[in-house]
């Protein structure tokens, strides 16, 4: 597995990619990784050539009182599941190259990313169509696979790739739930026993 770090490198090797006639599919993540994410990766595995994931802990997403400093991170358990996933190429960016400066330029779905999580999240979800405009603008994939459990993400970034028209096809992949029935997240680890039982019992 290739790991690249540089904006332009990763921009590089995708051209290179598509000047071959090859497919790539690409698996955006926060990481922390779980069976979820790993469920992306075989769908991407199936149906493209290339696979590619990345890790990126993006700051425009989170809130000023959200857990953007204490978001869980293992970046060598991570590397290990991508591999064994049969991820082709992990992506890794520094956020002082993601965002140089104060970001000026954000992508906007109206009408989806201010109601239900958005209406308590300002903001959230502008930063996420933003990150994942930028992503696809470097990792140029003709797939990208996100999980149903953010069915509300899944929702803006099809309507962001609508309404741009930009040419990646957006593949949603079922909820992988834990043996108790809650949905797996990274953002699980924040859970005490106590808890972890109520919101199991809430997805039942
Ligand atoms: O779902 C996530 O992990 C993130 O919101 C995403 C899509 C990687 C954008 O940062």
């Amino acid at each position: 597995m290739k790991i690249i770090t540089g904006i332009s490198n990763m921009q590089s090797f995708a051209d290179s990619l598509r000047s071959q006639g090859r497919t790539i599919g690409f698996v955006p993540t926060m990481g922390f990784l779980h069976d979820g994410h790993v469920s992306l990766m075989g769908r991407a595995r199936q149906s493209c050539d290339i696979v590619v994931a990345s890790i990126f802990v993006n700051p425009t997403q989170f809130g000023p009182r959200e857990d953007f400093s204490r978001y869980p991170r293992d970046v060598e358990g991570d590397r290990k599941k991508c591999e064994a996933a049969g991820v082709d190429v992990l992506f890794m960016p520094a956020a002082a190259e993601m965002y140089p400066e104060k970001p000026s330029v954000f992508v906007v779905v109206e009408g989806l990313s201010d109601v239900l999580e958005g209406a308590i999240r300002p903001g959230h979800f502008r930063g996420v169509a933003t990150v994942v405009a930028k992503l696809f603008s470097i990792v140029k994939p003709h797939k990208a696979f996100f999980g149903q459990k953010d069915y509300q993400q899944c929702a803006v970034i099809k309507g962001m790739v609508k309404g741009l028209n930009l040419d990646v096809e957006i593949v949603v992949m079922p909820i992988v739930r834990e043996k108790d029935g809650l949905a797996m997240s990274s953002r699980n680890s924040y859970l005490n026993v106590d808890e972890r039982r109520k919101a199991a019992k809430s997805a039942r």
